[in-house]
């Protein structure tokens, strides 16, 4: 039997790219003798399809527990009464933890609730803000925050100095949130994920230091960052942990088997995999384009479309698709699927564990880059990690089946992409390396854990 020394409670923010990665990051805090509870919201776990079997969960309340954030007449509405009511129910689960003999001594909480650092400090317990984005995201932000960039520009070709690049980016790469004209009220929201970053004894990032040193270097001068990625599960890392296959949490049903299936049929390195994440919507003209420039290309593909996003289809694409050609599933295992041996590239929206997923396992990307975090990603997957390449919009925003149809055979194909496909793979070990024993994330881990047991009754 295990026998734990320390006790960290997990606040995740209730939604799937949130809580994945702190649930991933969970289990290697678990593999180190750390007791584990993940504490999320009522109606969230009521959404889910299946719940993890190997850490506990308990439920607090976000003051609307039929529908959460849904039933929210605004974010900002759903933020403040999740701290109203959310601090409350986190304070009693804490005591009736401790009344059941295993008191928690960190909270570890996602910044977008940032009100966690008080409840931490009234129990006297060590804090530590755990941020989902990579550290270049969430130094614009920062800046943007403390007024040191002045947004939104001017125009979209607009170079912008963000202090801790080494060079200047365009108004287009920075996350959209910033450049939109609802940006100040977001701004104001993404900001508070640093008030009170003072107070914590940790910054923990999921991303790992040899991806993004520069501007790593840069924060740590400010906050104490330790980056603890990619936390993906360890199976398709370092192997380390002897777990179940699970992944994490989801909303959607994968078609596990027509997917697995359906690639064994396929020949090595053949298959362009295609996805827009959980939430990302399409506008219908793009969802065509996109269509038929896979269909054009010459290479096979597995493309997720979600069933609300079906509707926008051409009409009798589904019906005409012959199943050697292509396969459109409504959700797929996507770690398994990159993993396969068919898989050449994944054309990505560029959602931050999608791209994380993505270096991992060594997979090429083309990107098409929709909103929030995605265009700064994308633009590091081009030019910083040179590991893809983007497919540009026309000035109606819209990628063109040629481009796509360009990208593709570039990633997959041509000379000119050799590059990409060799970095590609340095990346993986690299990605591999940061956790395994040893490795930066690894340290950064064992430091943490060192500390709750010093602290620990
Ligand atoms: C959102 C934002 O859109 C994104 O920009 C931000 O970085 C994180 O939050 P989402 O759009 O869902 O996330 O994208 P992403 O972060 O890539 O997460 C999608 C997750 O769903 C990945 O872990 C991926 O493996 C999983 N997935 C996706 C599946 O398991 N099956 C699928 O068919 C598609």
């Amino acid at each position: 039997m295990t026998t734990h020394k320390a006790h960290c409670l997990i606040l995740p923010f209730p939604g799937q790219g949130h809580i994945n990665p702190m649930l991933q990051f969970s289990k290697r805090l678990q593999s180190k003798r750390v007791k584990i509870t993940i504490a999320t919201t009522k109606s969230f776990l009521k959404t889910m399809q299946e719940l993890p079997t190997s850490v506990s969960i308990e439920a607090i309340s976000d003051g609307y527990d039929d529908g959460g954030f849904h039933q929210a007449e605004t974010f900002v509405a759903y933020i403040t009464r999740f701290k109203e009511v959310g601090s409350d129910t986190l304070c009693h689960l804490i005591q009736k933890l401790a009344n059941s003999g295993c008191p928690v001594n960190c909270i570890v909480y996602d910044p977008f609730l940032p009100w966690a650092v008080e409840v931490a400090k009234n129990f006297g317990l060590i804090s530590a803000a755990f941020f989902t984005q990579n550290c270049a995201v969430d130094n614009i932000y920062y800046h943007v925050h403390k007024g040191v960039i002045k947004l939104p520009p001017t125009q979209n070709d607009e170079e912008i100095l963000i202090p801790g690049f080494s060079s200047s980016i365009d108004a287009s790469d920075v996350p959209s949130f910033v450049i939109s004209p609802e940006a100040e009220r977001i701004i104001e929201m993404l900001g508070n994920q640093f008030s009170n970053l003072d107070k914590v004894d940790w910054v923990l990032i999921n991303s790992f230091y040899e991806l993004e040193k520069e501007v790593i270097d840069y924060m740590s001068k400010i906050y104490p960052i330790k980056t603890i990625g990619p936390t993906i599960p360890s199976m398709y890392l370092d192997k380390r942990l002897h777990e179940d296959k699970e992944y994490g949490l989801s909303v959607f049903k994968p078609m596990t088997n027509e997917c697995l299936n359906w690639l064994n049929h396929q020949p090595i390195n053949s298959v362009v995999y295609v996805s827009f994440g959980s939430i990302t919507n399409l506008e219908a003209e793009q969802m065509e384009e996109l269509a038929w420039g896979l269909k054009n290309s010459n290479n096979n593909f597995l493309w997720v479309v979600r069933s609300t996003e079906e509707s926008k289809l051409p009409k009798n694409f589904l019906e005409e698709l012959t199943i050697e050609k292509g396969l459109v599933v409504s959700w797929c295992p996507q770690l398994q699927v990159l993993e396969h041996e068919s898989i050449e590239c994944f054309l990505t929206h560029c959602g931050w564990n999608s791209t994380l997923e993505a270096i991992c396992l060594g997979v090429p990307m083309v990107t098409m880059p929709q909103w929030s975090d995605q265009p700064t990603n994308a633009k590091l997957v081009k030019d910083v990690w040179e590991m893809g390449v983007k497919a540009k919009q026309d000035e109606k925003g819209i990628v063109r089946r040629e481009v796509i149809e360009e990208c593709i055979k570039l990633v997959m194909e041509e000379e000119k992409g050799k590059l990409i496909r060799e970095n590609a793979k340095k990346w993986k070990e690299m990605a591999r390396n940061a956790v395994d024993e040893g490795g930066s994330s690894d340290k950064n881990i064992e430091e943490f854990v060192s500390k709750l047991m010093t602290i620990s009754p």
